[in-house]
């Protein structure tokens, strides 16, 4: 009896307990690079950068992009080297053992704008702004998580207070966090005619930051279907052969 009424009360204690934590389920998005014929699509790539580079770069790098790897997403070597000279970046030592700045070249990766970490928390009320190369990776189920964080601020429900400089999210952790929205709707002026709203934003940027975090995934999905077809010949060969081998034997 004792088990019994133990094993019911820790039952319904989880279920409360469940409760409290439960954080809304992520939304599906259908995005055009999962399953495993997915590809990315260049035009949204492109669009994707685009943002990341209008609104989240002010706060995030992409270290392991280099401008010159933008080439995948379609742009041209001319736009290549346009883009990066915008940007500057810190170079030397020069003859002088002085550093000094330059325009980013190709070769040059995309880098935090926050000279350190202590400048990047200073400023955005002691929390880092993760570089955000791998990021997609780095959460589970990345791309629908940072779709959703990006889409999923809201008024704070009656009776919770949210600390200063704090902003609610329905879908980080602990539903506090140091990233005002970054998002709101015509925050950027896409070229190709794409209504900026903040979903088709937030799709787009991940889309750049899924591509960011794994460029090679269209060869390595393309390899994957290849050496299954290859599998599914020899299979049929094999067996072939062996009925062959086998006849002689009846
Ligand atoms: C004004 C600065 C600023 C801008 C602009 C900004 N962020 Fe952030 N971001 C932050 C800070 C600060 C954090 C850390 C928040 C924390 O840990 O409380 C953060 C955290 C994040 C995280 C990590 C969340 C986690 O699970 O740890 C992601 C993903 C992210 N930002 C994506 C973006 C994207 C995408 C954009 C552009 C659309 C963007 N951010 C624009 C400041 C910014």
């Amino acid at each position: 009896m004792k088990i019994v009424c133990a094993y019911v009360f820790i039952i319904c204690a989880s279920s409360v307990c469940a409760h409290e934590h439960v954080a809304p389920k992520l939304p599906k998005i259908e995005w055009s690079f999962d399953g495993f014929r997915g590809v990315f699509k260049r035009d949204q790539l492109q669009r994707g950068f685009q943002v990341y580079k209008e609104v989240c770069a002010a706060c995030h790098g992409v270290k392991r992009v280099a401008y010159r790897n933008l080439a995948s997403l379609g742009f041209s070597e001319a736009e290549i080297k346009a883009l990066a000279a915008a940007q500057e970046v810190s170079d030397g030592p020069d003859a002088e053992g002085k550093m000094f700045r330059r325009p980013a070249l190709p070769k040059d990766v995309i880098l935090s704008p926050f000279p350190n970490d202590n400048a990047a928390r200073a400023v955005n009320n002691g929390a880092l702004p993760p570089d955000l190369s791998l990021i997609v990776k780095a959460r589970t189920d990345g791309a629908n998580y940072v779709y959703a964080l990006l889409t999923g601020y809201a008024k704070p429900p009656a009776g919770i207070s949210v600390g200063e400089g704090q902003h609610y999210n329905l879908y980080f952790p602990g539903n506090q966090l140091s990233m005002a929205a970054p998002l709101r709707d015509g925050a950027v002026s896409y070229s190709d005619g794409t209504v900026a709203s903040v979903s088709q934003m937030a799709k787009d940027v991940v889309a750049f930051l899924a591509w960011a975090a794994e460029p090679e995934m269209e060869e390595r999905k393309q390899l994957g279907v290849k050496v299954f077809l290859y599998l599914v010949l020899m299979t049929g060969l094999f067996y072939a052969t062996m009925r062959r081998i086998w006849s002689r034997v009846r």
